[in-house]
């Protein structure tokens, strides 16, 4: 039996449609994990977190190069989703009334959701601290990431929303 005898949203197309998901979720998973790394320089001090950003200014290849691949991946990821959450509403349009999943985990099932606050949480964050445009009062803290990120988080609704 062939697969898109059973299954409607396993044909070819879906199936690259999932690499290219699959692909681009590790990639952008993965730069949330050296984001994270980066960012514990925080608790080594000023000169660790600034010297790191300042690292990263200074090589505008390096940072331009991951940037390219970050937004690649993130419209990639945001337009394979949608078309393949469309592709799976149409495939079970006129199927079951009941629905029919059987092994897919809560996180799995709420993904989209998550995603969507995740991209609002993305919004936020660059106009917060790349482009500094909301929450840090105008202050122009020029290259010290330090200073800027206690400022952030001086802010309790900031550091709730950064902690969620
Ligand atoms: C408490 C957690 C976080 C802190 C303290 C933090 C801190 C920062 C800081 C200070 C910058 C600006 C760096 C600079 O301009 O030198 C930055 C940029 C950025 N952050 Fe975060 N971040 C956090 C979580 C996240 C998460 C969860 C994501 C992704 C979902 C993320 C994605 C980004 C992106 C895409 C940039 C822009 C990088 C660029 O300039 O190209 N951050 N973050």
């Amino acid at each position: 039996m062939s697969a898109s005898s059973y299954c409607s949203s396993c044909r070819p197309a879906s199936i690259g449609k999932k690499v290219v998901m699959a692909l681009s979720g590790l990639v952008l998973a993965g730069f949330v994990l050296g984001h994270m790394t980066g960012n514990l320089l925080m608790f080594k001090g000023p000169e660790a977190i600034n010297a790191y950003a300042a690292w990263l200014h200074d090589n505008p290849g390096l940072l331009w190069g991951a940037r390219i691949v970050l937004i690649l991946s993130t419209i990639a990821h945001i337009w394979t989703g949608i078309l393949l959450t469309l592709e799976n509403r149409a495939a079970r349009e006129g199927g079951p009334a009941v629905d029919a999943t059987r092994r897919a985990s809560l996180s799995s099932r709420t993904m989209p959701y998550s995603g969507v606050v995740i991209l609002a949480f993305l919004v936020f964050h660059l106009l917060h601290f790349t482009f500094r445009q909301l929450a840090l009062g105008g202050v122009d803290f020029g290259d010290n990431v330090y200073k800027m990120v206690i400022a952030g988080f001086t802010q309790p609704a900031v550091a709730v929303f950064l902690h969620r």
